[in-house]
């Protein structure tokens, strides 16, 4: 039986499919030329479905894939993990989720009255950290483009992935707290761990030596 394995799509796509490459897996087809989001691989012993990387943990859980690849920030905003074991640190995709607020500012915290507006995807991650640190927050949860919040007076802060750091600089704002260290992690059905026992470890293991000779 094919291992099915989701795969997030955008930025990370390409240095997935660069590590499954060294352990044998890849598409019959260029997926740059297709519109598809289903491929057979050559080893025909896999089959790569393509999603968004939220997604992932749902076909994981639920056993409609019974591998993911996908970032540990997507993760820890996940409803539920009951349903799967997150296996292995892939060590790509490597970025924080940080604080940021807008260039200059002294302290945040300090300079509203009331409780502070932060806005971010990460709501429960941002919850967690600022409840933790005793703030009182309000969260504003936005699906993208959290950089403009604070110059259109939607928030005072907002917590967003940041890797080169690029886009909080462009948008006026900069970095404070390192909430959270995000790489890639190999997650596996828990169901499939046993139906599946010898193709699930047989991938494992051979994404985990790739990963530590790299
Ligand atoms: C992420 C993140 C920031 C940006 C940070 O967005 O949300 O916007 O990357 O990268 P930098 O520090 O190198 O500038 P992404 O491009 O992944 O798209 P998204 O908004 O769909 O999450």
């Amino acid at each position: 039986m094919a291992l099915v394995i989701a795969l997030n799509r955008g930025r990370i796509l390409k240095q997935c499919l660069a590590l499954l490459a060294k352990v044998g897996i890849e598409p019959v087809e260029d997926m740059d030329a297709s519109r598809k989001l289903i491929f057979q691989t050559r080893s025909q012993g896999h089959k790569l479905v393509i999603m968004r990387g939220s997604d992932v943990p749902t076909y994981v859980e639920y056993g409609a894939a019974d591998v993911g690849i996908t970032g540990k920030d997507t993760l820890l905003e996940s409803a539920s993990s009951s349903g799967y074991y997150e296996r292995l640190d892939l060590k790509i995709g490597r970025c924080r989720i940080m604080t940021a607020v807008p260039k200059g500012t002294a302290s945040v915290a300090a300079s509203v009255a009331g409780p502070l507006r932060v806005a971010t995807k990460f709501v429960k991650v941002s919850r967690d950290y600022f409840e933790r640190q005793g703030l009182q927050v309000s969260i504003i949860r936005l699906a993208g483009t959290m950089e403009i919040a604070p110059s259109m007076d939607l928030a005072d802060c907002i917590v967003d992935l940041v890797d080169t750091g690029d886009t909080l600089k462009a948008n006026g704002l900069e970095p404070r707290e390192t909430i959270a260290e995000i790489t890639s992690r190999l997650i596996v059905n828990r169901a499939s761990m046993k139906t599946k026992f010898d193709e699930v470890e047989d991938f494992v293991e051979a994404l985990r030596s790739v990963v530590n000779s790299s």
